[in-house]
């Protein structure tokens, strides 16, 4: 289904994307024992049963509580519980938390309440602004797919029985024949463009308000740097290297004794990368994966090149600057599909760069949607006139230095929750999210 920007949605329109949502959410969790839902796989992440209530969790929230006020829902019992700012991830483990069956009554109790209610007009007072748009039921349905990539990096880290990773249905496409070379740069003009957005039916408070921005004239990979090129940098001591490490990225690389991208392990032939049940050869031409901010940093300066800001990544992503206009997707407005971009875990990995000349930008860029989140250089901040909206625990309280900004969305990304204007967020020495990265340089 196309959801445009401004699209009110209907009833019916609410409750197929919300099943369809919760169909993707129980199909990557079937293959998982009980025993594997509940264990504490990392410091870094939830049990998996913790995600699964805590998704069915902030529904009651937001389409129960914050619509209709029920008394015969108990939201309390159970609000301690997935609280993410009461309960850390690393604690997440030790609380009392329920079984599968009853995990999936919850989640079914709050689904039937919520799909009988989309009929009745809200009883809350102030609950339009939620509801203008359609806006709160997107909110929703992004927080199950961001959970689904949550869920999904869990099943890459865990250990013991690997996550039996569904087949890729179709192969990844080969490279275009007109495809840049990799290490190719394009140049982007400089210009005054928009950034950000003003959308209220999807966007999350952290990418508005849309404001202008001047960019000079910049140099910009065409694709994301790849296995290929990454090498090259490790062959070079890129690792060793104390001049190609900030003060804070040498320390954590010492702390961390980082060699390689997590997940790679040297053999007597070459690297190979674990993903999930499958161990392959590195393969080449695939964007690197799995690396955090201060490595990019770090073959950035290899490279005799610098991370772009996140104002550059978008307006690299979707200004048009013959037109002088914005687009919602490097393509276009249109809705992602599986030829524009490598999205939504069809394939279960990073495509080789050069398959998608659907979803080239207007400047030239390739693959800015998909395969990998990309670092950039900008720590994590509200926009010129930022305002909370719906709560500020979602933006407001990671505003600081400590975040730095990743665009893009990856091959784990559902279509749904990624756009040009898209934030994420983490910490740089972060390493389990499907990270990567593209270089600039100033023109
Ligand atoms: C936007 C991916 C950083 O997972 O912490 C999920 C998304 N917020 N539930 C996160 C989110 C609340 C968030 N990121
Ligand atoms: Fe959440």
């Amino acid at each position: 289904m196309d959801l445009h920007i401004g699209d009110a949605l209907s009833p019916g329109q609410v409750a197929d994307l919300l099943t369809e949502a919760r169909s993707r959410t129980l199909l990557l969790v079937a293959p998982l024992s009980e025993e594997d839902l509940r264990l504490p796989h990392s410091p870094l992440m939830s049990p998996i049963v913790w995600d699964l209530g805590h998704i069915a969790h902030f529904e009651e929230v937001w389409l129960l509580e914050r619509l209709e006020s029920d008394p015969e829902l108990d939201g309390e019992g159970l609000r301690g519980m997935y609280d993410p700012f009461r309960n850390p991830r690393s604690v997440r483990s030790d609380l009392p938390l329920p079984s599968l069956p009853e995990c999936q009554e919850y989640l079914g109790g709050v689904r039937r309440a919520v799909l009988e209610g989309l009929d009745r007009p809200a009883s809350v007072p102030g609950s339009e602004r939620l509801l203008a748009e359609g806006f709160v039921y997107r909110l929703v349905l992004q927080h199950e797919y961001q959970h689904n990539e949550t869920i999904l990096q869990t099943l890459q880290l865990k250990g013991g029985e690997p996550y039996p990773a569904p087949r890729a249905v179709g192969e990844p496409p080969g490279p275009d024949p007109d495809a840049p070379e990799p290490g190719t740069m394009i140049r982007v003009p400089g210009d005054r463009v928009i950034h950000g957005t003003d959308d209220r039916s999807t966007a999350y408070d952290n990418e508005r308000p849309r404001h202008e921005v001047e960019l000079s004239p910049f140099w910009l990979d065409a694709h994301p740097v790849t296995n290929a090129e990454y090498l090259e940098f490790m062959a070079d001591g890129g690792y060793r290297r104390r001049e190609l490490w900030s003060g804070a990225g040498w320390a954590s690389r010492g702390e961390m004794e980082l060699e390689h991208p997590a997940y790679w392990t040297e053999t007597g032939t070459g690297w190979e990368v674990r993903r999930m049940d499958r161990t392959t050869p590195v393969s080449l031409d695939e964007p690197v994966c799995h690396v955090g901010y201060w490595e990019a940093e770090a073959y950035a300066r290899w490279a005799e090149k610098r991370l772009p800001t996140e104002f550059e990544w978008e307006a690299a992503a979707t200004w048009d600057f013959d037109e002088g206009a914005k687009q919602r997707y490097p393509w276009g407005d249109e809705a992602p599909t599986p030829r524009r971009a490598n999205l939504d875990a069809l394939l279960f990995h990073p495509a080789p760069v050069g398959g998608y000349p659907l979803g080239v930008s207007p400047v030239g860029a390739w693959g800015m949607i998909g395969d990998v989140w990309e670092w950039t250089s900008s720590t994590f901040h509200g926009y010129p006139g930022y305002e909370t909206f719906p709560y500020p625990e979602y933006s407001e309280v990671f505003f600081g230095d400590e975040y730095y900004v990743l665009r893009g969305g990856s091959w784990a990304t559902r279509p749904g929750a990624i756009r040009g204007t898209f934030r994420n967020w983490d910490y740089p020495v972060r390493r389990q999210i499907f990270s990567g990265f593209r270089c600039a340089r100033d023109a």
